[in-house]
């Protein structure tokens, strides 16, 4: 199953941010994915665009995956942009005019996405998957790392897996909340083309590489 992992740096040692993201990159995975929380969308504050700037020196061959957890995330494209993202993935929930968001986001170069909060229908997008690359489905309340996986958002991987395919485009479909060794297998099954991890990577008690390496294990199953 050839899936991207994308280790959340939320549950990194954030007074080890370079050393913990090229433990990352030593093991071959390019994926970074980055957790910016406003304290507003999400009752949780993380960090902002100078965390990417950091880190791109130190990490040149990373993909940086921003998770954008805030309310007006139309305000954070240029900055995030300019320190070197990748991928800007906004919140459906938060986005007003996510047409115009998704393609202000496509015009920085870098790859547009859109996440689903647990209740929230994929059936949102139907008129803008051609604007976008990835769907991000949040399988938890969007906020914190660490916490129960919701098998019920789970589902949406399998739908927009068929959503894709029913309506010829080409979006990623990734995944974030709770990815372990238990859950993994069966999102990749359905169709998930990335997995973000945090937890499972960075609080594995053999550290890094071996986070990283169990998750691949199962993977090969
Ligand atoms: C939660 C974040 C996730 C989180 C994942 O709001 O978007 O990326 O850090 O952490 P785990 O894998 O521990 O659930
Ligand atoms: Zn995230």
């Amino acid at each position: 199953m050839t899936v991207e992992l994308a280790p959340s740096l939320l549950a990194a040692d954030h007074a080890r941010f370079g050393q913990q993201a090229q433990e990352v990159l030593a093991t071959g995975e390019t994926w970074l994915h980055v957790d910016v929380m406003d304290g507003r969308f999400v009752p949780n504050l993380s960090f902002g665009a100078e965390v990417v700037r950091a880190l791109r020196p130190l990490c040149p061959l990373a993909f940086f995956d921003v998770h954008l957890m805030v309310v007006e995330p139309e305000r954070y494209i240029e900055p995030f942009a300019a320190a070197g993202a990748h991928a800007i993935t906004v919140h459906q929930e938060a986005a007003v005019h996510l047409q115009r968001t998704l393609a202000a986001i496509r015009e920085t170069g870098c790859l547009a996405g859109v996440a689903l909060n647990p209740a929230t229908s994929p059936e949102t997008l139907r008129y803008v998957l051609e604007d976008l690359d990835l769907v991000l489905v949040m399988t938890v309340n969007p906020g914190f790392g660490g916490q129960t996986f919701l098998p019920t958002a789970a589902r949406k991987v399998g739908e927009l897996a068929k959503l894709r395919a029913a309506t010829g485009t080409k979006f990623k479909i990734s995944v974030d909340g709770s990815v372990n060794v238990k859950t993994a297998p069966g999102l990749a099954r359905d169709g998930a083309d990335v997995l973000v991890a945090g937890s499972a990577i960075f609080n594995h008690t053999e550290g890094v590489a071996a986070g990283v390496a169990a998750l691949r294990e199962v993977l090969r199953t």
